[in-house]
């Protein structure tokens, strides 16, 4: 198997610099496309052998070091007993939104294993397949986003009622987040009990919070999480991975730090060399180009992966990525052209 994925985490020497793209599998791929025409996106997340497909197109269609399980970050919050639609053009919709303690209530914390059965079934079935070729990732959003999903319906612009309720009513959302911490954690460790040979955390919206107000509402959570998950792992004998990507992350490296994860994902903002400085030597950083990169022509592509790669060679470990998800409208042949060049490049 290709592990140059996995020892760049861990900070080991590789040959070239790894490379996966968060979204990966997607819309921007063709061969996606044909089988969504089919099922819907629920559907297809729930039924383990089209999961596993899906997931494997990249790793052919562009030679990635590593696969992402194909999912969302809001399985565990419908297990958690939410509606959940994913509405075409408008993005995902929960109801009713958990804005109150009676909606609180009715929320439980899930058996990963047989409420959310499909996804383990789907790594086990990957695991077969991608036996000889790269390593699996798994992952949950981290509760911070997974909470602003819940308190605010679906999407937001600017957060308003999860700010609201976190500066109005601190014992409802330390409630919320306690369930959902639970939820996160347990689920991670079913991921990791079926195969999932790393797991990345998404706090996509963390980025929205003053350092202040990040350290008292979202770390302690995450912290938490990715704490109890490698005691957990110490006490089994297991050694999987942990990344904790948060999206505009530049005001809150310094207080991120300490949050027990083997790879910090960076997004654009900031030059990734930067980054580095304010994290600790013992960590390996992923990022960090801007997704909007891939409409360039080619050689401008060129020299801003050469720019990262260089920018990146001071940490102990680099895991060469997007600063945020592969958008719909990219060329898939740019992408691949991508990941060739932080191949060529870095050998
Ligand atoms: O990275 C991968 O390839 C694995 C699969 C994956 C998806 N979503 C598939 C998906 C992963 C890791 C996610 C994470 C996710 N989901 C995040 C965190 C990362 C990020 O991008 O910020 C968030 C915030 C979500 C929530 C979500 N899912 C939204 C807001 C949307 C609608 C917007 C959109 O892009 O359509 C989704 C839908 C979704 N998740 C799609 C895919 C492939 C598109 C569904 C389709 O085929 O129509």
């Amino acid at each position: 198997m290709n592990d140059t994925f996995l020892k760049a985490c861990r900070g080991e020497a590789v040959p070239y610099t790894p490379v996966w793209i968060m979204r990966q599998a997607g819309r921007y791929l063709k061969q996606y496309q044909k089988i969504r025409k089919k099922v819907d996106f629920l559907t297809l997340c729930k039924t383990p052998e089209l999961a596993a497909e899906v997931t494997i197109q990249p790793i052919d269609a562009l030679g990635v070091d590593a696969a992402i399980l194909f999912s969302d970050i809001l399985i565990p919050v419908e297990a958690m007993g939410m509606k959940l639609k994913f509405l075409e053009k408008k993005g995902p919709v929960l109801t009713p939104p958990v804005r109150n303690e009676t909606a609180l209530k009715k929320l439980s914390v899930p058996q990963p294993e047989t409420d959310m059965g499909f996804v383990m079934e789907t790594i086990k079935i990957l695991r077969k397949e991608l036996a000889t070729r790269v390593p699996l990732i798994g992952f949950s959003g981290a509760p911070f986003t997974t909470a602003t999903y819940m308190i605010e319906g679906g999407t937001s612009k600017n957060f308003l009622h999860t700010k609201r309720m976190i500066f109005e009513s601190p014992a409802l959302y330390a409630s919320l987040m306690s369930k959902v911490t639970t939820t996160v954690l347990e689920y991670l460790k079913a991921q990791i009990k079926a195969g999932a040979q790393a797991v990345q955390l998404f706090d996509t919206w963390a980025g929205i919070f003053s350092p202040l107000d990040y350290r008292e509402y979202v770390f302690p959570y995450v912290r938490e999480v990715i704490k109890s998950l490698k005691s957990w792992q110490a006490a089994e004998n297991i050694r999987v991975p942990v990344i904790y990507f948060v999206g505009s992350c530049s005001g809150l490296l310094e207080e991120m730090r300490t949050c027990g994860a083997d790879v910090i994902g960076i997004d654009w903002r900031i030059n990734i060399d930067d980054a580095i400085k304010r994290l600790d030597s013992d960590l390996s950083v992923q990022g960090n180009l801007d997704p909007c990169a891939l409409f360039m022509p080619k050689e401008k592509i060129q020299y801003r992966v050469k720019d990262i790669l260089k920018r990146a060679s001071s940490a102990r470990g680099h895991i060469f990525n997007l600063g945020h998800g592969v958008l719909p409208e990219t060329s898939a042949e740019n992408v691949a052209s991508m990941v060739e060049m932080v191949h060529s490049f870095s050998r």
